[in-house]
């Protein structure tokens, strides 16, 4: 039977330093999350070792023991975070679930992965980085409204109903408020009035475009000026609808994008893209997450509910992907 090693990050593990915003430990697991994809990867047929986080990968990395590691670990601080765990199991030789650290570093880092959507052709809002908040603004190719966000985080850490901006005075104040609180610097977009939705990909050669799922915030899905925020996710006020409500051109349209920027930042065995569409019918790629939430209040239970598959069945599908990019199986 193979070993199957779990990387995490618990949110529970998290201790909050003086200074850190209230979201410091938002992109972190709870506990409920791992035992489900424990379980679901046991119930495929594989024995699980948990292994914690990349503090602890490194003190066992020797004798890990492991097949393969399925990793959903974000890793310690700063823009590599999320490589940090996939770089010591490459130096190891030990095989392991997702993207490699090359790709989580360009996504985690937003301005870095739109450089490369812009160079593939990948629609991405127009945008600006402010790193000093004491510089002059100069707003010359850029229309307001703006949203203003850290450059490398992700869980919609940062962005509260202020982050949305109007004018110049709540511009500055918004980079204000990320660069102090977040100590990176800002990355200032066109805001996209419209709707929104969210792509789950799983598996290599050809990946595959789950259903498009589109999102609800208080009930609306005509969402216009509404974005999600650190505190809708932490509400019940945002929902996940599967099948999205838009005609069968459109899905495919956003298909084709999100798997054309699956492809451009070399994701592996699955990932989700965050696309919007302004009121011309125009999608923009907001992010992408090599990295995405596993837990059953995300998208993937749902999606996988959509297509006939159980949440145990979509981990093995991802797990499977994995093994077979190692030729671990047939
Ligand atoms: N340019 C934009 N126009 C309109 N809304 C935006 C824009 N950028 C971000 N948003 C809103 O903010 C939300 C979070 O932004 P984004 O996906 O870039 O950050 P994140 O923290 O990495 O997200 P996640 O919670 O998916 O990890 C988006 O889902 C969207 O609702
Ligand atoms: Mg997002």
């Amino acid at each position: 039977m193979k070993i199957v090693g779990l990387t995490y990050d618990l949110k529970t593990d998290y201790q909050f330093r003086e200074g850190d915003p209230p979201d410091a430990n938002a992109e972190f697991d709870h506990p409920s999350t791992i035992e489900m994809i424990a379980s679901a990867i046991t119930a495929e047929g594989f024995q699980v070792k948990r292994i914690g986080n990349v503090i602890s990968l490194l003190e066992q990395i020797d004798n890990l023991g492991v097949d393969i590691v399925f990793n959903i670990s974000e890793g310690r601080t700063g823009r590599n975070r999320e490589s940090q765990v996939p770089m010591l199991l490459e130096m190891a030789n030990i095989p392991f679930v997702g993207a490699d650290a090359l790709t989580l570093g360009i996504t985690l880092d937003k301005i870095i992965a739109k450089k490369i959507f812009i160079a593939e052709g990948i629609p991405t809002p127009k945008y600006f980085e402010v790193k000093d908040p004491n510089s002059p603004i100069i707003l010359d190719h850029m229309e307001f409204p703006m949203i203003v966000k850290p450059r490398f985080e992700g869980s919609s850490k940062g962005l509260t109903d202020n982050s949305r901006v109007e004018n110049e005075a709540e511009l500055k104040r918004q980079i204000e408020y990320i660069i102090g609180n977040y100590k990176q610097p800002a990355l200032i977009e066109e805001f996209i009035s419209g709707n929104e939705f969210t792509v789950a990909i799983i598996g290599n050669d050809p990946p595959e475009v789950l259903p498009v799922v589109q999102i609800q915030i208080d009930g609306e899905i005509e969402l216009d000026k509404k974005f999600y925020t650190f505190g809708h996710i932490s509400s019940d006020k945002l929902q996940y609808l599967c099948p999205a409500k838009i005609d069968e051109d459109l899905k495919k349209r956003i298909s084709e994008i999100a798997l054309a920027a699956y492809q451009a930042v070399e994701c592996r065995d699955f990932g989700r893209v965050d696309i919007r569409i302004d009121k011309e019918g125009n999608p923009f790629v907001l992010e992408i997450n090599p990295l995405p939430c596993l837990s059953t209040e995300d998208i993937f239970p749902l999606v996988a509910r959509e297509i006939g598959l159980t949440y145990t069945q979509i981990i093995g599908r991802i797990l499977n992907s994995a093994l077979k990019r190692y030729n671990l199986i047939n």
